[in-house]
């Protein structure tokens, strides 16, 4: 019982200095069939991490220390090979540096990105998962140990890339001269639009509305940011959080629980996904043609007979 005691003692000491100071950990897991490539990117002025990229094996995790006011964003690279010449390069998510270590490079759109700005405004972190750049793998973030705000579970969870619109997806020839779908184009990067890239005209949030294409990313993934104006329902907050994120999370456990505040559903289970279709339920519900004459042609059929008999 002491030793319980003293366990929890320390364990909250530790989780108050670590508060405190302000820095908070971010751990890494890959849940992916795959090997995932991880990417940090800090922002202007603020220090590198420990790491700039690495590679996460399925199933592998890793945790990274960031210091007090770090802001920058996060990156899963799928499809990365190392060629004849010693160049390392990804086919989603590249950061064009020619080696694991990012150094300083972004990643090439579409990527899925977790972008974070530790002790903003009143010391809170903001943070939220982002399609604006299009999608490539399926990412969860969890505040772990945190407060305040709306400190929720945020990210896109479902795997899109089956399902996005055929003009915005990227496909990749496979070694056995298949091809497959491998990430899915924001509408900015596929059309080059002010009105899709909030740009000129449309560079605020009166004139830069949703489109069928964020829509689509939106319907999907409530709480990920669709385009650059989505921020009431896509930025999370929270204080002296350590941050949980994962690539390809089991969607299964992530429905229920949590959400004490009003903030979007992390998925959406009136969106269904079917062989690679998206099939609202209003789709599903409408049986099909074949079975609708059938119900009307059997009844008919009885009745004939009972008229007949
Ligand atoms: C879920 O998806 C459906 C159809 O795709 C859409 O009409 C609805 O608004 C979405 N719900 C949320 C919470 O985003
Ligand atoms: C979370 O809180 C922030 C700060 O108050 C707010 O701007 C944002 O809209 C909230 N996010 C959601 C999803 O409700």
């Amino acid at each position: 019982m002491a030793a319980v005691t003293y366990l929890l003692f320390f364990s909250s000491l530790l989780t108050m200095i670590s508060g405190g100071m302000g820095a908070a950990t971010f751990t890494f897991s890959n849940n992916c069939q795959y090997t995932v490539w991880p990417g940090t990117l800090s922002s202007a002025g603020r220090a590198a991490l420990d790491t700039t990229g690495f590679a996460l094996q399925s199933g592998e995790s890793r945790t990274l220390n960031a210091p007090t006011s770090w802001s920058g964003r996060f990156w899963g690279r799928t499809l990365c090979t190392t060629d004849s010449t010693g160049k390392f390069s990804c086919g989603t998510g590249d950061c064009g540096s020619g080696q694991i270590e990012c150094l300083g490079g972004g990643a090439a759109p579409p990527a899925t990105l977790a972008e974070f700005t530790l002790n903003g405004d009143q010391n809170m972190d903001f943070y939220d998962v982002s399609l604006v750049d299009g999608y490539n793998v399926p990412m969860l973030v969890v505040p772990q140990g945190g407060s305040g705000g709306n400190c929720s579970t945020t990210g896109c969870v479902v795997d899109l890339n089956g399902v996005c619109p055929t003009d915005l997806r990227v496909m990749l020839a496979q070694s056995d001269g298949a091809s497959e779908n491998v990430a899915c184009k924001s509408a900015c990067e596929a059309f080059q639009t002010p009105q899709y890239c909030c740009s000129g005209a449309y560079g605020n949030p009166n004139t830069c509305r949703p489109s069928s294409y964020s829509e689509f990313f939106k319907n999907a993934c409530p709480r990920a940011y669709s385009y650059a104006y989505d921020d009431a329902t896509s930025t999370f907050t929270c204080v002296s959080a350590n941050y949980l994120i994962t690539f390809c999370p089991s969607t299964t456990s992530q429905k229920s629980g949590e959400n004490p505040q009003a903030v979007p559903p992390l998925t959406n289970d009136t969106m269904v996904f079917l062989g690679g279709e998206e099939v609202g339920q209003m789709s599903l519900a409408a049986p099909p043609l074949a079975t609708t004459v059938l119900s009307l042609v059997v009844p008919a059929l009885f009745w004939l007979l009972l008229r007949l008999f």
